[in-house]
């Protein structure tokens, strides 16, 4: 039996604008993962995904069109065999479960497929990069999020803090000093793909001020980059507050989302913002080892449903 992992991601600057060609910045999350594991089935099953949180077992060939969850695991696995040369529909039997949250803004899906990805390749004696990998997923998260930046399947297969220009660039950067992010649930559930499209019409409609918008937040994504380089907290969280205004002008902010935000300040957060598409799903609050358990309490205590803490390095 071959097992593969991979983290969650967290978007800390740039989310929104990354669709309109602005860099954004992402980093994984490693205290929540993917797991698949691939064994090899008795000759003449074919191919069987166990999908253990979806309290599901079926046959890639058999997936209805408008399956997605099964249809996304499907499209991972042919893709992949088909990535390595592999016919498709071999005697395997792929075992996957995450402790990522779904639909989150944590990357769940980009997790799964990764993990998924990078077990076939083991078991099936295939070299693929990150790169490779990260292409792979892209081709799965397109089933999830329709026109997706491609940023959740860079971070997570790459496991490192990345700097992305949507179809240009994707760089691996070091920090110059690690930090403590937690990261507070709204537990409100918000399709990343509505508010995109949302977003989109807006735009639409008003593209002077979108695009001023996005460009601010660019901005704000350079500067957050230096900050993080040369290890200045102050300016980073400074910088995260900046990015939330934004964010709230454009329309991606909620009640709940401003509601975690504010409390996780007045304990005493660097900064403060949503992550990932916004109208529900996660906040980010940066803190020092000083404010780290109480702004962690602030967050449970003003209703956050779940609350991780994470160290980026
Ligand atoms: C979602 O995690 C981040 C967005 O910028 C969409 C995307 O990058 O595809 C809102």
């Amino acid at each position: 039996m071959t097992v593969a992992t991979a983290p969650g991601k967290v978007i800390l600057f740039g989310e929104h604008a990354v669709v309109y060609g602005r860099p954004a910045i992402a980093v994984p999350v490693n205290q929540v993962q993917a797991r698949a594991e691939v064994e090899d089935a008795p000759a003449g099953s074919g191919t069987t995904i166990v999908a253990e949180d979806l309290g599901r077992e079926f046959r890639p060939r058999f997936v209805e069109p408008g399956d997605r969850d099964a249809l996304a695991l499907a499209h991972t696995v042919g893709n992949t065999l088909k990535r390595l040369g592999r016919p498709a529909d071999l005697d395997l039997r792929i075992t996957v479960s995450a402790t990522v949250p779904m639909g989150r803004g944590l990357g769940s899906g980009a997790a799964v497929a990764t993990a998924v990805v990078r077990a076939l390749a083991s078991h099936l004696g295939g070299y693929l990069t990150s790169r490779d990998v990260s292409e792979l997923v892209y081709q799965t998260e397109i089933l999830h999020h329709g026109t997706p930046s491609g940023l959740d399947n860079t971070v997570i297969a790459f496991g490192k803090p990345i700097y992305f220009v949507r179809g240009q660039r994707d760089e691996v950067f070091w920090l110059g000093r690690p930090f403590w992010l937690i990261i507070g649930d709204t537990g409100v559930s918000s399709a990343t793909r509505e508010v995109v499209d949302d977003v989109r019409r807006r735009w639409e409609t008003d593209r002077a001020s979108y695009e001023a918008r996005f460009d601010a937040i660019g901005a704000i994504v350079e500067r957050a980059r230096q900050a993080m380089i040369d290890g200045d907290l102050t300016e980073l969280g400074r910088l995260m507050d900046a990015n939330q205004r934004e964010l709230k002008a454009i329309g991606v902010s909620s009640p709940e989302l401003e509601n975690l935000i504010a409390a996780a300040l007045s304990a005493g957060a660097l900064g403060a913002k949503l992550s990932g598409g916004g109208r529900g799903g996660n906040m980010i609050a940066l803190v020092d080892e000083r404010t780290r358990d109480t702004v962690r309490d602030a967050l449970a205590f003003s209703g956050a449903q779940a609350v991780i803490v994470t160290q980026v390095c």
